[in-house]
């Protein structure tokens, strides 16, 4: 008897249309609708901060470079890449990313905790000729970078773009944002106001060597070095088990 309705089914096309749809439809249903009951669903955690603005400058290269196209920036939850890059990217920890970087090629390794894995010097070298200190490396050598000086004149724009879709960068942010770029390559002045704005935990020095100038590597190296760090994982206690 079920057979017999089936095969009916079958043969009417709108019949058969109609039936795709509705359940479609329904499961559709299923995966949307939990989301608007749950309170948020990225879990909130602690230690995540809006890019700093030099932070966020080396991302801006870092997409223009194309890194992504052999970077994934997402530690999945298994075994074999916990050990090898640390623990399993949280959500949170790209709710700032516009656009996300996960990725989905590793040509190279996946770069979402290689934040202090490296002195900056070996970034600086490994960016300018990855061969002198990988030498069987095939990623592309990117000199230039220590070369050009970083254009950041319009860098509070980029904070304003990024508070437009949803980061929530203040307007002290947003105003400082030039000044607090400086203050974080320069050791030697007074960082307070860009503590008071992103946390005292933010690296403040210079990242690529020359002190005289900004260049598009110290913004680069910036961001690699803060990658995966901002969440701190001796004391990250997972929602599920919280109590
Ligand atoms: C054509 C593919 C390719 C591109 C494009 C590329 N890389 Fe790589 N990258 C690699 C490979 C392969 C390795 C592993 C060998 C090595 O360390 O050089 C690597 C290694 C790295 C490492 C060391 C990671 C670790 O944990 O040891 C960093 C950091 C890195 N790349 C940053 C970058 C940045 C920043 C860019 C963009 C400016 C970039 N890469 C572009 C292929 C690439």
């Amino acid at each position: 008897m079920a057979l017999m309705s089936h095969s009916k089914i079958e043969r009417n096309v709108t019949v058969l249309g109609v039936l795709t749809l509705i359940t479609v439809m329904i499961g559709g249903l299923v995966q949307i609708t939990p989301l608007f009951w749950l309170e948020n669903t990225i879990e909130k955690v602690e230690g995540m901060r809006p890019y700093t603005p030099l932070e966020l400058a080396g991302r801006n290269i870092y997409i223009r470079e194309g890194c992504y196209t052999c970077h994934s920036q997402m530690v999945r939850p298994f075994r074999d890449e916990a050990e090898r890059f640390g623990h399993y990217s949280l959500a949170a920890e790209s709710m700032y990313d516009h656009p996300f970087q996960w990725g989905s090629k590793r040509t190279g390794p996946d770069l979402a905790r290689v934040g202090g894995r490296y002195s900056d010097e070996w970034h600086v070298q490994h960016l300018i000729a990855p061969t002198k200190v990988v030498p069987e490396s095939i990623m592309p050598a990117y000199p230039f970078l220590k070369e050009k000086e970083l254009k950041a004149a319009d860098i509070a724009k980029h904070l304003k773009a990024n508070r437009t879709v949803g980061v929530p960068y203040t307007d002290a942010q947003i105003e400082n944002a030039l000044a607090d770029l400086k203050a974080q390559t320069d050791p030697n002045g007074d960082p307070s106001g860009l503590e008071e704005r992103y946390g005292n935990k933010v690296q403040v020095r210079d990242f690529d060597g020359d002190p005289t100038r900004i260049t598009e590597m110290d913004a680069l190296v910036a961001y690699l070095q803060m990658l995966g760090t901002l969440v701190d994982f001796d004391t990250y206690v997972p929602a599920e088990n919280r109590r």
